[in-house]
């Protein structure tokens, strides 16, 4: 198995989604368009793999040099993984699919955004330590 990484950002209660969107879509301040840069910067060229929502939800991830995988809670996400195992793999969400793929993550790159409102996905701390369910 390759590298495996998440990059995600959250509020400051672990908000990640509203209504199928950022909670913070179309914030033009400073930390929310340097944090979507950042995120297109570092997932450059490598592979991505996300639930159909969330892929839906970012038209502009299917940009040239990314390799985009939807994948269904009927993938093993292990099966998954080592399709990519000479590449580096970000693991983009939504909660399921982190969930589900948290006990192969080496890295988690988690930027606390200054929002404070509403959300209908949050970030879960168990996901980090994962590992116990891990299937090898
Ligand atoms: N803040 C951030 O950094 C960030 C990043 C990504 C997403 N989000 C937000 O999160 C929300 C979208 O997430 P979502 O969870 O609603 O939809 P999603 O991204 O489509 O993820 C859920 C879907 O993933 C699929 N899936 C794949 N493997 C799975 C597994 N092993 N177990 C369970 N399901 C699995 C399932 O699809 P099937 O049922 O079709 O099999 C499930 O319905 C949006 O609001 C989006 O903006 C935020």
């Amino acid at each position: 198995m390759g590298e495996v990484r998440v990059i995600c950002a959250i509020g400051q209660r672990g908000q990640l989604g509203l209504n199928g969107a950022l909670p913070w879509e179309g914030n033009p301040g400073r930390e929310y368009r340097a944090d979507v840069a950042r995120f297109f910067e570092l997932t450059k060229g490598h592979v991505l793999i996300a639930g159909p929502c969330t892929i839906g939800s970012f038209p502009d991830w299917a940009r040239p040099g990314r390799t985009l995988v939807v994948v269904r809670s009927t993938d093993d996400p292990k099966s998954v993984l080592e399709r990519f195992s000479d590449r580096l793999v970000f693991i983009g969400g939504g909660p399921p699919v982190w969930r589900a793929y948290a006990p192969f993550v080496q890295h988690w790159d988690v930027t606390r955004l200054p929002y404070d409102g509403e959300a209908d996905r949050y970030f879960d701390p168990a996901w980090l330590t994962a590992a116990a369910s891990r299937a090898d």
